[in-house]
């Protein structure tokens, strides 16, 4: 079983970087195919924290060989930032790789994303403000600098003349920021060529060599199906391929070699940015969320919006993913909470509904059992929820499904039975130790 793709099943921060790090002693390489440092993952490893952006969560397990994939946008500044500060408490990076093809994030990208976003006002998408937006336009547009334009200083000073013929247009005269110069773009960029120069390989030989050779390679994506920039909600939603099908031209791994597509979905569901999020709790439950699980952002700090579990959201992760498995993450989050609820479904009030798709009209509300095809649809749903019973004991120290409260195993089988993937793994707690494994994920190394 040796292509394993983990992603994220709600809107992200479900707790990808912890599942990563757990399958590590399992896997040979680690690769990151979307998204830039616009990702935050938190792992726990004996107590020590580490906080990851660009880097896959991989690196923090010795032996294992981590790629930065062509679908990825690079920072190069962060990229040596995160790469010092871990050899700085001793972890060892010397066998990260990064793609010719992955496109590099140039300043003024990321001046745009933040600038672009206060014009924007109250319509603003909520990014992370690290360019990631203008970076991929720029890919789509064909006006973007890859990782190999750095090695050859002609052509580099070309495209970034070229691109900045319209990226001055915007700073100056929309934004009333300074014009950027060709050359301190230029001479940044070049500054990395000598470290990145024994980094640099085609992310699809390398994963093609391994697959062939045995290998088990995981595919760890950053951000989520809900913020993928074709299946979430756009546009609110980051923009990449977050969903597993992106693994394949975010890296040029073959679509057909994927053997498994882990989903990781939390117990209940958080958001950070703009945009709907139907079972959202804008009172003291919600905020008892966000205190019991440390519900702030760890790349921004923002605090994360609360919501109830949503197994509409988890059912099209399932179906858009194809999931064979789900990892369950944060349940002892939930210890405490006298009522759980759980939404099965949506309704629409009948006269703001689009009339699109297959809700069922009974009365003044359109019922949905699906995720809504139509935007509107879904900015006006309204939860249709079932209420569990909580439980009151520390579940941090379970590690079997048995050794949970009645209350909780009955919990976890009804989402596992709504969202239609069986909950291969249960979170417990941030450490690595801390989860409960009914089916393993990957095979040993
Ligand atoms: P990612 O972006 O999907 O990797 O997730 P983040 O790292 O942004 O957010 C998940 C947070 O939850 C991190 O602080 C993890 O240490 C923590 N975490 C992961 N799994 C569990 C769990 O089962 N229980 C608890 N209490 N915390 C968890
Ligand atoms: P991980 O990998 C949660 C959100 C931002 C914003 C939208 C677009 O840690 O799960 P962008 O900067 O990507 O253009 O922002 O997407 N967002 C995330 N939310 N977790 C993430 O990553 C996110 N990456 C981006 O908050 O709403
Ligand atoms: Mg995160």
């Amino acid at each position: 079983m040796p292509a394993i793709v983990i992603v994220g099943a709600q809107w992200g921060d479900e707790g990808k970087g912890k599942a990563t790090d757990q399958l590590g002693a399992r896997v040979d390489h680690v690769v990151k195919f979307n998204g830039g440092n616009n990702a935050g993952h938190t792992v726990v490893i004996d107590g020590e924290k580490y906080a990851l952006h660009l880097l896959p969560s991989g690196i923090l397990t010795p032996g294992v060989t981590p790629i930065i994939a062509n679908g990825v946008v690079v920072d190069l500044a962060v990229l040596f930032e995160e790469i010092e500060a871990l050899e700085a408490r001793g972890v060892d990076t010397s066998k990260l790789k990064v793609s010719a093809n992955a496109h590099v994030i140039p300043s003024y990208n990321t001046t745009l994303d933040k600038v672009s976003e206060r014009f924007l006002g109250k319509r603003k998408i909520g990014t992370t403000g690290r360019g990631i937006g203008p970076s991929y336009a720029d890919k789509m547009n064909r006006a973007g600098i890859r990782v190999q334009d750095l090695f050859d200083e002609s052509i580099l000073r070309q495209k970034v003349e070229a691109a900045l013929v319209l990226k001055n247009e915007l700073l100056v005269k929309t934004y009333n920021r300074r014009a950027v110069e060709a050359d301190e773009v230029v001479t940044e960029l070049r500054s990395y060529v000598d470290r990145l120069r024994p980094m640099v390989v085609d992310s699809g030989l390398e994963i093609a060599r391994a697959l062939d050779a045995g290998e088990t390679v995981l595919f760890e994506a950053g951000q989520a199906t809900m913020l993928d920039v074709d299946h979430g909600t756009y546009p609110f939603v980051t923009s990449s391929s977050c969903v597993a099908a992106g693994a394949s031209t975010g890296s040029g791994m073959a679509p057909g070699r994927i053997d498994r597509v882990v989903g990781i979905f939390k117990a209940y569901t958080t958001r950070v940015g703009e945009g709907p999020f139907p079972t959202e709790l804008l009172d003291e439950t919600g905020d008892a969320l966000r205190e019991a699980g440390f519900e702030f952002g760890t790349t921004t700090g923002r605090p994360r919006r609360c919501g109830w579990a949503d197994a509409l959201v988890g059912r099209y992760a399932t179906r858009v993913n194809g999931l064979t498995d789900m990892v369950l993450t944060k349940l002892d989050t939930l210890t405490g909470f006298e009522t759980l609820r759980v939404a099965t479904g949506y309704r629409v009030p009948a006269a703001k509904a689009s009339g699109l798709g297959d809700g069922r009209r009974e009365g003044e509300w359109v019922y949905f059992d699906e995720m809504p095809m139509s935007q509107s649809d879904f900015h006006h749903a309204e939860p249709v929820y079932e209420d569990h019973a909580g439980w009151t004991e520390d579940i941090t120290g379970c590690r079997a499904f048995d050794e949970l409260p009645q209350a909780a195993q009955d919990y976890v089988l009804r989402l596992e039975e709504l969202v239609g993937t069986r909950i291969s793994v249960i979170g417990v707690g941030p450490g690595r130790e801390q989860s409960i494994v009914r089916h393993e994920l990957a095979p040993g190394r």
